[in-house]
């Protein structure tokens, strides 16, 4: 087969065909937008997709082709599994593709579990995902496939949507993350060699399977090709999830939601396991990967959050590592017992009730907490902790004097209050 079929040009792509009421695409409605789902042997499939340039979108940014490779050379393949755990509190893209567009997601893993020969697909949501989980049921009893596709809902967590955590619960276990290796695509599901990607890695898996890699490659950068979901919060005027292609400035991307709905001082960029950007600095850069990594930082999964000027950066960091100290899984001393020290320092400092070096202390234990956990939810904690203490350092030594009067800005925020937003 040869990618010809004609894709839309230009934006939206993942987002065409979303109802203007809200509510799930039909099948029907889906092929018109989009066609139908092609046949693509499993190599061509997995080499048009390392030609697309395709990166997960979970937050780990791994290329998909290498991942499908990993998993399509092993024997008694298990399943893939479609992570929408999305336990990330601001992020709301895996909830609006699940709920809204779930025909292209379960086209990429029909297509996925092809190209690597497995005959299962397990979606996984969080159990509070109610309208993702009626319109996944929906669309997986309107389509008739080869493959079994079964829609599994779990209580959740920040650490329950890390992929051996996924696992782990799949196979019977607690929603926590396992000692790694052996990893999923060694022996995951049952077992078996298994596939995991994320929903939005998996749509847009299947619009190269349609489109081809020329195609995708029509929008963002050599480095960075197509385009991303990314879910806009915070003071924007018109909070929601946009599709821009990489490269799109940041300021631009405010301005897609809306512009600032107050003067900015920082951007969280990545959210929870992100890096707070001074705002004047965050909008000189694109959104593109290398831009980021040349100020330490990546986009997660796909997460900008704006804080105002009205609102106290230091407070609302404080709050942000509590909640992720709270989500330790309680396995690992150094996450169990750092984060927990940190996010009291933190809260010390934003009381202004700290000890003059606390701030030093703060940082000596981030980097002793560092690579210190089985999975990555300690590196990404105390990431946002060093980038926060960086950023609002002049506002600690007005703390401690007692000079803060901002307001609240809502962080961490509950999913829901942006999906509540504009979808665009
Ligand atoms: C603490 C933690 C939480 C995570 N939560 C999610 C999640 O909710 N959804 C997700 O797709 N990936 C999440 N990930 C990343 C997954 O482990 C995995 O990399 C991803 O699902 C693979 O899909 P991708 O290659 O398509 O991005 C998390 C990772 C960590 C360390
Ligand atoms: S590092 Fe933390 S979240 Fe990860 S497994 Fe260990 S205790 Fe759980």
């Amino acid at each position: 087969m040869s990618f010809s079929a004609e894709g839309h040009h230009g934006l939206p792509r993942l987002l065409a065909g979303l109802e203007p009421d809200g509510s799930a695409i039909s099948l029907a409605a889906h092929t018109r937008v989009h066609g139908p789902l092609p046949q693509v042997a499993s190599h061509q499939l997995i080499e048009e997709v390392e030609r697309s340039g395709l990166r997960g979108r979970g937050g780990a940014d791994f290329p998909t082709a290498r991942k499908l490779r990993a998993v399509a050379g092993r024997r008694r393949v298990g399943a893939v599994i479609v992570n929408g755990s999305e336990t990330e509190p601001a992020s709301a893209k895996d909830r609006l593709l699940l709920s809204r567009l779930p025909h292209l997601v379960l086209d990429g893993a029909v297509l996925a579990a092809g190209a690597v020969g497995a005959r299962q697909v397990i979606v996984k949501v969080g159990e509070d995902a109610v309208g993702a989980i009626t319109a996944l049921q929906g669309a997986v009893s309107a389509r008739d496939e080869a493959v079994s596709i079964d829609v599994v809902t779990a209580p959740g967590g920040y650490v329950a949507g890390e992929e051996s955590a996924v696992v782990h619960y799949l196979n019977g276990g607690p929603e926590l993350p396992t000692f790694v290796p052996p990893r999923p695509f060694e022996r995951g599901y049952r077992g078996r060699p298994t596939l995991i990607q994320n929903p939005e890695t998996l749509a847009q898996l299947a619009l190269v399977a349609r489109f081809g890699s020329r195609w995708y490659r029509e929008l963002g950068t050599v480095a960075d090709p197509g385009s991303a979901l990314v879910t806009i919060t915070g003071a924007v005027m018109a909070p929601g999830v946009y599709e821009l292609a990489f490269g799109t400035a940041m300021s631009d991307l405010l301005a897609a939601a809306g512009g600032p709905s107050e003067p900015l001082q920082a951007l969280l960029v990545g959210g929870y396991f992100g890096t707070w950007m001074e705002a004047s600095r965050a909008t000189s850069l694109r959104l593109a990967r290398e831009d980021l990594r040349s100020v330490g930082c990546t986009l997660g999964s796909g997460v900008l959050i704006a804080l105002g000027e009205s609102s106290c950066g230091l407070h609302e960091s404080a709050r942000v590592i509590a909640y992720l100290a709270a989500q330790s899984a309680g396995q690992c001393g150094p996450c169990v017992y750092g984060l927990r020290a940190i996010a009291d320092a933190v809260g010390a400092l934003a009381d202004g009730v700290a000890h003059p070096r606390e701030r030093d202390r703060v940082l000596r234990w981030t980097s002793e907490v560092r690579g210190r956990g089985a999975c990555h939810h300690p590196d990404g904690a105390v990431r946002f902790v060093e980038s926060a203490l960086e950023v609002f350092e002049d506002d600690i030594d007005a703390h401690r004097h007692g000079r803060c009067q901002a307001m609240p800005a809502g962080l961490p925020l509950a999913g829901a209050a942006v999906a509540g937003g504009r979808l665009r």
